[in-house]
């Protein structure tokens, strides 16, 4: 038997993901939300969805949501807001996904105390918090994932992770912001930042991190432990910026596992760092991966001897060598999903091209489908997400007094 699973969100996000939930042959029966009621109502009159979404799954608020019988809901609502409905969900007994971050607000403590809560009420309830971020999920994580684990970089010696993207890029962030407003969840917003910036708290790019730091932490299963970190303010008066401390933040972080690693987030700099926006790099004493390559070295036994020399070895990779398969079933109901016009002998020949982020999407809603309908915790669990998001805390406070190196807090590894 399948799992049911309720989306509450369906703007330009969450309408990429409705499709992928019900799709997936361990869902049995989805419901949609949207406090938007048109936004819903799509959806009821679509073929595709007929099968698996009833029309008394329309609803309109999280709290109904909560009061119906899923077994599990996903969130992707504005980024202010993930937190307490996630809270709220487990609380009313159901298994969450939240799209990223955790949440986004101006007040680094409050943010903390919303990672406590999270963690708390994962551990009380023993529901299952899993974060959607597409980082872990992109074909070059996976790769690292894979390398890490059969023991291919050595000790891990150093990362740099990054998110650059300039709030004028083709994905313009004023045009994001202006439309995650423009809605009725959203349209409080600007009065709600606007306290926070009454008592002094200002915000930064270090506040949605998990782009750039989840990389490095979930492949070298590793935490940050201090943090120095510094900040560029926006020179210009871009009213964009007018609540934040910084425009572009950039951390150095040591880790648990004695490694170095380097997180930039920019908003005010144009293009990218490396072959994504959005990316990450590794060295260890025994393998390196940048981009699409792997470098590794098979050292002799005796390093002081010169008849037995060292063997050095570069592989350029592709995406398809790099990614993990996922089940055929899995496979095809997303290839489904993706041509939803096209017939079934036609399907037969198209092959599985995963999109959106990396081609991350399918993996995220497969890996929570999964791990709810075996009652296992996610890869990315609350414990592991936390790791993602107090990098990005402690380094924008760090960066607000001037580099200060501070200690980063860690709420350990999942119960098993
Ligand atoms: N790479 C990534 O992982 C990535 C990329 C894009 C967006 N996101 C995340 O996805 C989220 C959604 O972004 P978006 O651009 O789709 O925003 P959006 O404003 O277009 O959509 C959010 C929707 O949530 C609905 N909503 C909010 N609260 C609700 C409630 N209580 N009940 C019912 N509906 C409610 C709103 O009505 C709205 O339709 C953001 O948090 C963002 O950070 C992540």
């Amino acid at each position: 038997m399948g799992i049911s699973v309720g989306l509450v969100g369906l703007g330009s996000f969450g309408s990429a993901f409705a499709p992928l939930f019900k799709s997936h042959p361990l869902v049995d029966r989805i419901g949609l939300c949207d406090m938007e009621a048109d936004r819903v109502a799509r959806y009821a009159e679509s073929p595709f969805f007929r099968d698996k979404f009833r029309p008394q799954d329309a609803y309109t608020s999280l709290q109904q949501m909560c009061a119906a019988d899923f077994d599990a809901l996903v969130i992707i609502t504005q980024p202010w807001l993930h937190a307490p409905q996630c809270v709220q969900a487990m609380e009313a007994g159901k298994h969450v996904y939240s799209a990223v971050p955790i949440i986004s607000i101006p007040d680094d403590e409050e943010t903390l105390g919303w990672i406590d809560k999270l963690v708390e009420t994962s551990r009380r309830t023993g529901l299952f918090y899993m974060l959607g971020e597409t980082t872990v999920y992109r074909p070059q994580t996976m790769f690292c994932r894979r390398q890490a684990a059969a023991g291919g970089f050595g000790d891990f010696v150093y990362a740099e992770g990054e998110y650059c993207h300039d709030v004028d890029a083709q994905c313009n962030l004023r045009q994001v912001a202006s439309s995650r407003t423009s809605n009725k969840a959203g349209r409080n917003h600007a009065a709600e930042v606007g306290k926070y910036t009454a008592r002094g708290c200002k915000g930064g790019p270090m506040h949605y991190p998990t782009h750039s730091t989840s990389g490095p932490v979930n492949v070298m299963r590793a935490h940050a432990t201090r943090v120095t970190a510094y900040g560029y303010a926006n020179a210009t008066g871009d009213p964009f910026f007018r609540n934040s401390a910084f425009s572009n933040e950039v951390a150095l972080f040591q880790m648990s596992n004695g490694a170095t690693v380097r997180i930039a987030e920019t908003r005010e700099s144009p293009g990218q760092l490396g072959g994504e926006s959005e990316t990450f790099r590794i060295m260890g004493t025994r393998g390196t991966f940048s981009e699409n390559r792997f470098f590794s070295i098979q050292r002799p036994a005796d390093p002081a001897n010169l008849e037995a020399l060292p063997s050095p070895s570069r592989q350029t990779l592709d995406v398809a060598d790099m990614r993990d398969p996922l089940p055929a079933d899995v496979t095809q109901a997303f290839k489904r999903a993706m041509h939803q016009d096209v017939d079934e002998t036609d399907l037969q020949n198209i092959d599985f091209n995963p999109r959106g982020h990396g081609g991350s999407h399918p993996y995220l809603v497969h890996e929570f489908v999964e791990a709810v309908a075996q009652e296992r915790q996610p890869l990315i669990n609350i414990w592991e997400a936390a790791r993602y998001m107090v990098m990005g805390i402690r380094a924008h406070q760090s960066a607000l007094q001037d580099g200060e190196r501070l200690e980063v807090p860690d709420w350990g590894d999942p119960p098993r």
